[in-house]
């Protein structure tokens, strides 16, 4: 089995965030997000990864490299232009001899990739999709399933009046296992896509395509700053299994500091007297001065945080600067050297 992860997309609804680091790489409790994504993949046996880039490929390439650290051997597809979903996948998956497990490249899951390779080779399927149950599918590919668990329909970003509204519906978690015959469906050298083409096309020609539906796994898709920030609380909450998470960083914290022990601070920051933070994660060298509080947010490498200032439900990018006594409320989210002058709202 090899793997692909679909990690070309701009971002646009992560942006500021996305403006310097593409998704596939910013930051998720301090590591580069696909760097989850590798895990389970290689958990499963998995170590021969295809990333398919298009947006700023130079700097994903430059943070994962070949793969070694991470123990598996990654190779790029770069397209000169987005070909879609689907697209991508001709294009890096079109040599390939064996089946590929297609994940979006912005998906954070605890999933056990094994557990669903073994239902998609026992069930003979040409292609199975993993499914998440979630309250608004509208945001989503909705999935229908039939009797015995295949799928039946599916439609990409649904109207409200074609959701019924009884209960969680279930939608395209992002990540598939496709036999080679699906890669005959797809044109070559066009944009192409999952959700709008070949997903109907699977079903106009009824071959056969299963439902693995998630059920205790943790689900989400990291792609918009609210669903960022709720993944960074979900796993210092611990409600993401299997990835342990590293809270020994080596820090300089004055002794009359409350850090609360959900919260993540990485190496070399600087936490200075009567500092307060609770249920947030600090990159590395970030510096709080005297009498700041933190609380539910997350804030990335080598920013600095003036004295009495107060953040609350924020995301800082790299290198941001708040000047002292400034409020930060709940929604906020600061591009990369962002500079809030002393005593700023907002
Ligand atoms: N290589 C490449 N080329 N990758 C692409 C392209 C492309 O042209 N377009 C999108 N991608 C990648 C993105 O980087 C992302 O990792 C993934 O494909 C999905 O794109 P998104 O833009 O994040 O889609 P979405 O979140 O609106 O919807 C998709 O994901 C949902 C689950 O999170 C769909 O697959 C939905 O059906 C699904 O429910
Ligand atoms: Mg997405």
């Amino acid at each position: 089995m090899k793997a692909l992860i679909l990690a070309g997309g701009k971002g646009t609804r992560l942006r500021p965030l996305t403006v310097y680091t593409p998704k596939p790489i910013v930051p998720v409790l301090n590591r580069p997000f696909l760097e989850y994504q590798i895990e389970i993949l290689k958990r499963a046996g998995i170590e021969d990864i295809t990333l398919s880039l298009s947006y700023q490929p130079d700097k994903i390439e430059h943070v994962l490299g070949f793969g070694e650290q991470l123990g598996v051997s990654l190779h790029y597809v770069t397209e000169s232009q987005p070909m879609g979903t689907g697209g991508a996948y001709k294009l890096a998956a079109k040599d390939f001899e064996e089946p590929t497990i297609v994940l979006n490249g912005d998906v954070l899951t605890d999933l056990i990739v094994a557990k669903l390779i073994k239902r998609h080779q026992r069930s003979g399927a040409k292609a199975t999709i993993v499914l998440a149950p979630v309250e608004d599918p509208s945001l989503y590919g909705l999935v229908e399933t039939d009797q015995d668990g295949n799928v039946r329909a599916f439609k990409e970003k649904p109207k409200a009046d074609a959701v019924e509204d009884s209960g969680p519906s279930l939608i395209n978690a992002g990540i598939y296992v496709l036999e080679r015959e699906i890669l005959d469906l797809i044109p070559e050298n066009e944009n192409y896509s999952f959700e709008y083409n070949v997903f109907p096309e699977i079903l106009n020609r009824g071959i056969s395509f299963g439902a693995f539906v998630l059920e205790n796994e943790y689900w989400r898709d990291i792609g918009t700053p609210e669903t960022y920030l709720q993944a960074h609380m979900d796993f210092i909450s611990g409600k993401v299994r299997h990835f342990p998470i590293d809270r020994e960083e080596e820090f300089d914290r004055a002794t009359s500091t409350f850090i609360d022990r959900n919260s993540v601070i990485d190496a070399e920051c600087v936490i200075k007297p009567n500092v307060t933070i609770t249920n947030s994660v600090l990159g590395k060298g970030v510096v709080v001065e005297e009498h700041s509080m933190i609380e539910n947010s997350v804030i990335w490498s080598h920013s600095r945080i003036s004295n009495s200032a107060k953040i609350s439900g924020a995301i800082l990018a790299r290198s941001c600067y708040v000047g002292k006594n400034c409020v930060i409320t709940p929604g906020a989210v600061l591009g990369n050297k962002s500079t809030l002058t002393d005593y700023t709202k907002i």
